[in-house]
């Protein structure tokens, strides 16, 4: 039912899906690289700019007042919307790829020793990989990683070993590929690995805009979201600690508003969250992160993903129709997200004559070179990714354009 019902429901929220590329209406795909905006993330942000920018926090005035209020309105629609014990728990980041560094760098720095162990991902994207490079390189400490499986699952097994054979500090997953759409058994991965002892850091970058998402009954230390990629704009994103860590963890950034007193003779910092936001931030990205929220929610988050698992089977059976094409990620529990390969087609051709169609995908390695060597994939992989305005017949329309350009390509 949702799935004939949803998008055409809030296509009109979206002015952009009504534009042309090369003379042909815009189907876009590439909503896993970010997804469009609604209008009422556009006018929000619009309406803060216009009627009420004022730097925050530290104002007597109606203006400052009424940003604040907006910009932490934001932060505890975020709280509430992944289930974080309180406010003081989301510390607002510009992106995920920004929250994992703050972690690497400051819990990293302040609990990694020489010969320690950090365990991530075959599937992890590079944020969740170099972060922890450059702090173990500078700590004597190791980045392992935990194999992934032909279909594009996690090796449990593998796993498993890992954690006995490694002992890790910290262990840090994707909650939802972006390459391959997986979405990982986080309460499961989370369990063992504090059983391990470890502490936890999932990557949700692909899972906000299409699950629902608890991070107290998945029990993990970290969570990381962004903003562009779950209808909010570029720039903003989300760093969830539980308290007691994030209480232990020294700051990273030093600067105006994490601190509580500075002198020459010694500075004390904030409390929770301020004490990781130095400067001023991105005060219309949180306002309108928290807008975004609402309108996922406004839709449903439980819809949004009936109705991009239905997209994902629908896609999947469809491109299986076509001869030479092999679909890289094929779990039964997936994101709106199709990887595929074309026997002997470059994915970036076939991108390209897609584009020249009206049709917006994604070619390469999606920042996941390791696992694209891992699979054997040098050139990457031509990747459709959906969202809550996403049709079937749209995707219908990208499997003919696609048999053209291998026609035209063979
Ligand atoms: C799984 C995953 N992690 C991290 C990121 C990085 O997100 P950002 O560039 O917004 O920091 C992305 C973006 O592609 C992603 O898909």
């Amino acid at each position: 039912m949702a799935m004939t019902t949803l998008p055409e429901r809030v296509r009109k929220d979206f002015p952009i899906l009504d534009r042309e590329v090369h003379g042909k209406p815009l189907v876009y795909l590439d909503n896993a690289a970010s997804a469009q905006k609604p209008l009422a993330v556009i006018e929000g942000q619009r309406e803060y700019l216009a009627n009420y920018h004022a730097n925050i926090h530290r104002g007597a005035h109606h203006l400052a007042q009424l940003a604040t209020e907006a910009y932490e309105g934001g932060r505890s629609k975020i709280a509430a919307h992944i289930n974080a014990s309180g406010t003081e728990e989301i510390i607002f980041t510009a992106g995920s790829t920004d929250a994992i560094n703050l972690v690497a760098q400051a819990w990293g720095r302040a609990n990694l020793t020489s010969g320690d162990t950090v365990l991530v991902t075959r599937m992890e994207h590079h944020a969740n990989i170099v972060p922890w490079q450059m702090v173990c390189a500078e700590k004597g400490a190791q980045v392992v990683p935990v194999n992934v499986l032909e279909d594009g699952t996690l090796d449990l097994d593998d796993y498993r070993r890992a954690l006995e054979q490694h002992q890790p500090k910290l262990v840090g997953f994707v909650h939802a590929s972006n390459t391959l759409g997986t979405i990982n058994p986080v309460s499961e991965l989370t369990a063992l690995a504090k059983k391990a002892g470890a502490v936890t850091l999932i990557d949700g970058s692909q899972a906000v805009p299409h699950l629902a998402i608890d991070v107290q009954a998945i029990g993990c230390d970290f969570y990381v979201g962004t903003g562009h990629k779950a209808y909010g704009p570029t720039g903003i994103g989300f760093l969830f600690g539980r308290r007691e860590i994030l209480e232990a963890m020294p700051p990273w950034r030093g600067g105006g508003e994490m601190i509580k007193r500075v002198s020459f003779d010694g500075t004390t910092y904030n409390g929770l969250p301020h004490k990781f936001e130095a400067g001023t931030p991105h005060i219309s990205g949180g306002i309108a992160l928290g807008i975004a929220i609402d309108w996922i929610n406004g839709v449903g988050v439980e819809a949004i993903t009936a109705h991009e698992t239905a997209l994902v089977q629908h896609a999947h059976a469809a491109l299986g129709t076509l001869p030479g094409l092999r679909i890289i990620g094929t779990a039964t529990e997936k994101v709106g997200v199709v990887s595929l390969v074309v026997d002997g087609l470059h994915p970036y051709d076939l991108g390209t004559l897609l584009d020249g169609q009206g049709f917006a995908v994604r070619t390469g390695h999606h920042c996941t070179e390791p696992l694209m060597d891992h699979l054997g994939l040098e050139s990457g992989t031509l990747r459709m990714s959906f969202a809550a305005y996403t049709t079937r017949e749209e995707i219908d329309r990208a499997v003919i354009a696609l048999e053209r350009a291998i026609n035209m390509l063979r």
